[in-house]
């Protein structure tokens, strides 16, 4: 019963984000200019290299969504301190986004090898990847995310 809800809440949210693409008119964040200055270079992000990107200790937010970096610094009021999803700042949010948790409990630590998400189930992994379709519709990849050196 939970499920379907959930189920019904994404559907709506990605309802919503097909709206905004036909009627926005370059009110979409990826068309602002502020998203097209480069400040950020498209690079390579380790989970701790990640960590910072926070928009605590930097005003930029990322988040990794199946190894791939987005930067969802417009989505500040989702993502920023004190918004609904801000433990998925800094962070490989894929399984957290899989199984529609955001406890930090769900994320890999940042210490360790990245998360191979092997044992979700097909309806998480579907899950994840409307996630990961949202985000790339709506923020810039910036970059990828690969294991720690150390
Ligand atoms: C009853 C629970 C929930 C409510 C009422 C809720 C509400 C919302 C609302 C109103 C938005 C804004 C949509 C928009 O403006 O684009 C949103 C976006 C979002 N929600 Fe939720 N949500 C809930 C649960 C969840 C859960 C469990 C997750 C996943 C762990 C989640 C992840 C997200 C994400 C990733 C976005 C997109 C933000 C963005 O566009 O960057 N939500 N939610
Ligand atoms: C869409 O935006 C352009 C400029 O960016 C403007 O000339 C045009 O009138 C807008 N169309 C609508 C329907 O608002
Ligand atoms: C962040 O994670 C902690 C620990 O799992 C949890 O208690 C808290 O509710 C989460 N914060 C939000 C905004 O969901």
């Amino acid at each position: 019963m939970l499920t379907q809800i959930i189920i019904i809440f994404i559907i709506l949210y990605f309802a919503r984000n097909i709206y905004q693409e036909f009627f926005s008119n370059g009110t979409n964040p990826l068309s602002s200019t502020e998203e097209k200055d480069s400040t950020i270079v498209e690079g390579k992000f380790t989970p701790k290299t990640l960590a910072k990107y926070n928009g605590k200790d930097s005003p930029k937010i990322f988040i990794a969504v199946k190894n791939r970096v987005f930067d969802v610094t417009q989505g500040a009021q989702f993502y920023g301190p004190g918004g609904p999803y801000e433990n998925f700042s800094g962070r490989d949010a894929s399984r957290g986004l899989s199984k529609n948790s955001f406890d930090t409990e769900v994320l890999t630590p940042i210490d360790q090898p990245i998360d191979k998400l092997l044992d979700l189930t097909d309806v998480e992994k579907e899950t994840l990847d409307g996630w990961e379709e949202h985000f790339e519709n709506r923020y810039k990849i910036v970059g990828t995310l690969e294991e720690n050196k150390d």
